[in-house]
């Protein structure tokens, strides 16, 4: 059985993207911007894991075109919103063209800036969000997954995108820093007291945890 076939199928029978989800990989493409956007079944795995968690206030670090925002926008109810920061301006206006063409604006707010500064922030403000979803710069992966940890309620979820990093975590000698981060946050993942979570092989690894009472 090859990942590309159960991709394939898993996309071709589970996913129904909006209009305006559909245009994101030409606008990445236009404004010369990779393909790193969450694939699709990833996307509606975090649409269902908002569904089923009943979130109401997500923070989402890393934007880019906007696709996973729209994801996980399309699961919110009526008074849910998210706040996604994403470090560049440009990517934030790209973002904000996606969520508009997917009738989902009065639902997302961007902050510009760096998330680290930003998740500082957030926690000075006593502010306390229900779902987080890490899909950013990998080196700081850890450091966001502990911050979150001070800004989220008890029994919310901690989403973390690219966790299998296409295998290079199995690769010892690959010492690279988004590789030397992606295998200490899955050890924390497993280790850390305060949570209980599990790494699904779906997309490239998608790290699932759960803020203990
Ligand atoms: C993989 S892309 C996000 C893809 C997006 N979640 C999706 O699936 O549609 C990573 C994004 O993280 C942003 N980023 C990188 N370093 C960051 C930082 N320190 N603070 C905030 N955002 C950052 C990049 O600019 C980029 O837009």
């Amino acid at each position: 059985m090859e990942r590309k076939q159960v991709q394939s199928y898993l996309q071709a029978l589970f996913v129904e993207e909006l209009a305006g989800q559909q245009n994101v990989p030409e606008r990445l493409a236009k404004h010369g911007l990779p393909q790193i956007s969450v694939p699709k079944e990833v996307g509606k795995l975090l649409y269902l894991l908002v569904k089923i968690s009943g979130s109401k206030r997500i923070l989402e670090i890393g934007a880019l075109g906007g696709y996973s925002t729209t994801w996980l926008a399309r699961a919110l109810p009526e008074k849910g919103s998210i706040l996604s920061l994403e470090l560049k301006e440009e990517h934030i206006q790209l973002a904000k063209q996606t969520v508009e063409d997917c009738n989902l604006s009065s639902k997302v707010n961007f902050r510009s800036g760096d998330a680290g500064e930003n998740l500082a922030y957030l926690r000075d403000q006593g502010e306390k969000f229900d779902f987080v979803f890490i899909d950013a710069d990998k080196p700081n992966y850890l450091k966001y997954l502990q911050m979150a940890l001070e800004i989220t309620n008890p029994g919310a979820l901690l989403v973390t995108d690219n966790l299998l990093l296409n295998g290079r975590i199995f690769n010892d000698e690959d010492q690279n820093p988004s590789a030397v981060s992606v295998r200490m946050v899955n050890k924390w993942l497993a280790e850390e007291p305060r949570v209980e979570s599990l790494l699904l092989p779906i997309g490239d690894g998608v790290g699932l945890a759960r803020v203990k009472e």
